[in-house]
């Protein structure tokens, strides 16, 4: 319950975080190069992200700069969703505005976590602030391939292992400066049990 409120009120500093920075980008610039992007590129290299690889963001917000420097550092096929239509309509210019380079690949859409087919990807990002969690982790369990490798970033203070289901294994828990970490995850399968 607090847990839940806990990860209401980051998504929520963060989903107005990004509104604003949509309108004064250079401040969040200077965040995102400085200690977002360091974070990502320890995502990358812990999970291994390569050229060949399908990635999708469930929660992808006004500023999908995880997936931008994902799909810009590694080559990877990239697809960030959102729940929000504001926050899909700010993504798609904030991808215009930034993507210098045509081989980038990424593609940003309405979607929702709870019910989007992610049986193509072999890379799943569940980010800070995704609501309907066990919804979420139920369709990934569902969709995703027998052996996808699932980031979900969460909030250090609370243990991974209260909310993340027994379906699945936590690999690996990378932690950050401030207030979060990214917890490695794949799908448990007989052979874990
Ligand atoms: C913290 S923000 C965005 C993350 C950030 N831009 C990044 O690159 O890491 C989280 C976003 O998740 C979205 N969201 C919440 N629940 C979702 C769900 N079930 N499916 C898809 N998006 C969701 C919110 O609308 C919000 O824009």
């Amino acid at each position: 319950m607090v847990e839940k409120l806990a990860r209401k009120l980051a998504g929520l500093s963060f989903i107005i975080w990004e509104y604003i920075s949509t309108y004064s980008p250079n401040l969040a610039e200077v965040v995102i190069n400085n200690y977002s992007e360091p974070v990502i590129r320890k995502e990358i290299d812990v999970v291994k992200i390569k050229k060949e690889d399908k990635f999708i963001q469930i929660g992808c917000g006004s500023m999908p700069y995880t997936s931008f420097i994902i799909a810009e550092l590694t080559g990877a096929d990239v697809v960030g969703i959102d729940v929000d239509l504001v926050a899909v309509k700010n993504a798609k210019k904030y991808v215009q505005r930034y993507k210098k380079n045509p081989s980038t690949r990424i593609r940003i859409m309405f979607g929702d976590g709870v019910n989007h087919d992610l049986s193509g990807f072999d890379v799943i990002m569940v980010s800070l602030g995704v609501e309907a969690l066990e919804e979420v982790f139920e369709n990934i369990m569902k969709t995703a391939k027998s052996d996808a490798r699932i980031i979900f970033r969460n909030i250090s203070r609370y243990d991974p292992r209260g909310i993340v289901p027994e379906d699945f294994v936590i690999k690996k828990i990378l932690r950050h400066p401030f207030f979060w970490e990214s917890v490695i995850l794949s799908k448990r399968l007989n052979r874990d049990a």
